[in-house]
């Protein structure tokens, strides 16, 4: 009589199951290690944590002059947000669909691309909410200094439109 499933089952576990993967070798090491390159991101003072408004966005340019970007104050602590209350976050304002610059809209704490209608949301890391656009808004990572209140960026969550690097 053969081995049935029920049998091979009982006797590898289960069916769920899994062979572990092993990556050895240094063309495996290298691939990993190339996934983990980071970028070396110049650190910008935005300003102090009391100097943003509520629910409007100020314009700042990080990590260089030709990145367009915006920095809000939401009013309720939201994810990724700095600041006392943990409400205060930043963006890219060229729409990951075809670079147009997105605006604030303030009733909606969401951002629009006028082009193609593509929107985001300011509360939640800049997510997609629809459109012709298929990434999210590429969010500007900030840090508080809880002794002076100044919000600086340090770095970028996500690919800036049409760049193959945040960095140049
Ligand atoms: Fe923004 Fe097309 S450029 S939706």
């Amino acid at each position: 009589m053969g081995t049935t499933r029920r049998d091979f089952l009982k006797a590898t576990g289960s069916a769920a199951a899994v062979a572990p993967v092993v990556v050895s070798g240094r063309a495996e090491a290298a691939a990993a290690e190339a996934g983990r390159a980071t970028q070396q991101y110049p650190v910008k003072a935005i300003g102090r944590e009391s100097s943003i408004p509520a629910n409007q966005a100020v314009t700042f340019t990080y990590p260089d002059a030709a990145s367009p970007c915006v920095v809000v104050r939401m009013g309720a602590s939201v994810p990724g947000g700095v600041g006392p209350n943990r409400d205060i976050v930043a963006y890219s304002t060229m729409c990951t669909h075809m670079g147009c610059p997105v605006s604030y809209d303030p009733a909606a704490k969401s951002f629009k691309c006028p082009c193609h209608f593509s929107m985001f949301d300011a509360e939640k890391e800049g997510q997609m909410i629809c459109g012709q656009a298929t990434e999210n808004l590429p969010r500007i990572v900030l840090k508080y200094d809880n002794s002076s209140g100044a919000i600086s960026a340090v770095a970028v969550d996500g690919l800036i439109y049409g760049r193959n690097a945040n960095v140049l």
